[in-house]
């Protein structure tokens, strides 16, 4: 191939919750190839939500032979973008796990911050996260004290990276989904390890998203590994999401919104999470971040009940009504993240009546979403000190147009869809280029921004404000509950 590295295809793997994306990106003629390989996470009583550590695995080396297969053609580097706070216990000699995987809306070590309640604002100060088990440290503390000492503790990606080339490595921003992570420094934190009871832990060495880490033979012929970041800031960054005021949301398994801030973390004190957003060349980048649970998952959910089909049936069972008719939906099936950060509480459904049909419910589910992510839009223009211009979305459920017309309407403000759904794999294959050809600027790696729709609001703003006042009662009566 006479083409120079950063000219040359890359495969660029997104393993998510529900399934792993693997694209083939050619920096001149696009997606070349793709693939996908699902993974069925095990919902448990009690909040709990477990991964096979070997599913995840085999569906990386799936879904990246796919999309080899289908590209036909061989690629420079991987690029791979992880769930960031979805953690397992493994044997660093072997590599074989040492427990199932605690997916990130797993539950179960909340007793873990209850205990540490005390030191929750230092916490928070020191790594910018709130104190909350859908963060990874909660978790590796419960599977030290409940599962096993053995081996080393660590988020999915250090586990897969491993497996992959053998190197014992993690990038900036998912280290800074641990809340062991200094926000400033950059570097695991003494005081956070010590307040975890961490401290004798062999944690994986902190990279930058872009850098040569290993090579591997897993998906056929040996590749280079040069681009590793978490799941949505992979996101952000494919969207070019740079300038103050603007931000995404990515709708999959759960939603999620983040800004970019810029050079230094902004705490805020408006609930969000302050974190890295990636680090380059040694050189760190900041974000604010909100998160909906269950988005997909919510949907799934309306599918089991056998309410609707699947996602695709969204747009024709909620467009046989016109309004959700008085029905108000706080899908916080798994617990509501920011601003409030009571995962303790579960979702709400009021105002139903003996004429409220599947369409209501779809409708109802859709605004909820859709309120939720105004809600943390809010919080982030308050942080920000200004309000945000328009956010760019992404995610499989974009394709339903009900949602986006919905968030629109509700967020006031245009929404700009991703021209390919897949923009997390899109940032894994950035961040694999600049590691190929370190001089690459960050901008040249990544598509120029232009959305396949844009959605402008159809409502005015009384409007909207009227159906948020009813979803923020809603929110404000679940608040009400006593912590369980
Ligand atoms: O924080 C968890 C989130 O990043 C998971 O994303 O795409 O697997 O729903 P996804």
């Amino acid at each position: 191939n006479e083409r120079p590295p950063a000219r040359r295809p890359v495969l660029a793997v997104d393993q998510g919750t529900s399934g792993t994306k693997a694209l083939v990106v050619c920096p001149e003629r696009g997606v070349i190839g793709s693939g996908t390989a699902a993974v069925r996470p095990r919902f448990l009583p009690g909040g709990l939500v477990e991964a096979d550590p070997a599913e995840l695995l085999s569906s990386v080396l799936d879904a990246g032979r796919q999309a080899l297969a289908d590209a036909g053609e061989p690629v420079a580097a991987v690029g791979l973008a992880n769930q960031g706070e979805t953690v397992l216990a493994w044997d660093p000699d072997s590599g074989e796990p040492l427990t199932q995987a605690l997916v990130w809306q797993d539950r179960r070590a909340a007793t873990v911050c209850e205990e540490l309640g005390e030191h929750a604002t230092e916490l928070q100060q020191l790594t910018g996260l709130p104190l909350d088990p859908y963060f990874a440290a909660p978790k590796m503390a419960w599977i030290r004290r409940h599962l096993t000492r053995r081996g080393v503790v660590t988020t999915s990606d250090a586990w897969l990276v491993h497996r992959l080339t053998g190197a014992y490595v993690t990038d900036a921003a998912t280290a800074g989904r641990t809340q062991l992570l200094d926000l400033d420094d950059v570097t695991w934190s003494p005081r956070a390890l010590e307040i975890y009871g961490l401290t004798e832990e062999r944690l994986p060495t902190v990279v930058d998203a872009a850098g040569h880490v290993g090579t591997t033979t897993a998906f056929g012929p040996e590749i280079p590994l040069t681009g590793l970041l978490v799941d949505q800031q992979a996101a952000l960054l494919a969207q070019d999401v740079t300038e103050p005021g603007s931000a995404k949301c990515t709708y999959g398994t759960g939603a999620f919104l983040l800004a970019q801030t810029g050079a230094r973390p902004r705490r805020g004190d408006s609930g969000l999470v302050s974190c890295v957003a990636w680090r380059l060349d040694g050189k760190s980048s900041y974000c604010l971040d909100g998160q909906v649970y269950t988005v997909a998952s919510a949907v799934r959910w309306l599918t089991d009940l056998g309410v609707i089909t699947g996602a695709e049936d969204l747009d024709p069972v909620g467009s046989a009504v016109p309004d959700s008719g008085g029905v108000t939906f706080v899908p916080a099936l798994a617990g509501l993240a920011a601003p409030w950060w009571r995962g303790d509480l579960r979702g709400s459904l009021t105002g139903l009546g003996l004429d409220t049909t599947a369409g209501h419910l779809v409708r109802a589910l859709c605004e909820g979403i859709a309120a939720q992510v105004v809600c943390l839009a809010d919080a982030v223009a308050a942080d920000l000190g200004e309000p945000l211009t328009s956010l760019r979305v992404d995610g499989g459920l974009t394709r339903s147009a009900l949602l986006m017309q919905t968030q629109a309407d509700l967020l006031q403000l245009p929404v700009e869809v991703a021209a390919l759904p897949d923009a997390t794999a899109l940032g894994a294959a950035a961040v694999a280029r600049v590691g190929l050809d370190p001089g690459l600027p960050l901008a040249d790696a990544i598509p120029a921004w232009r959305p396949a729709a844009v959605y402008a609001p159809r409502i005015g703003a009384d409007e909207a404000a009227e159906r948020l006042a009813g979803f923020r009662s809603a929110v404000t009566a679940l608040l009400a509950r006593t912590p369980s």
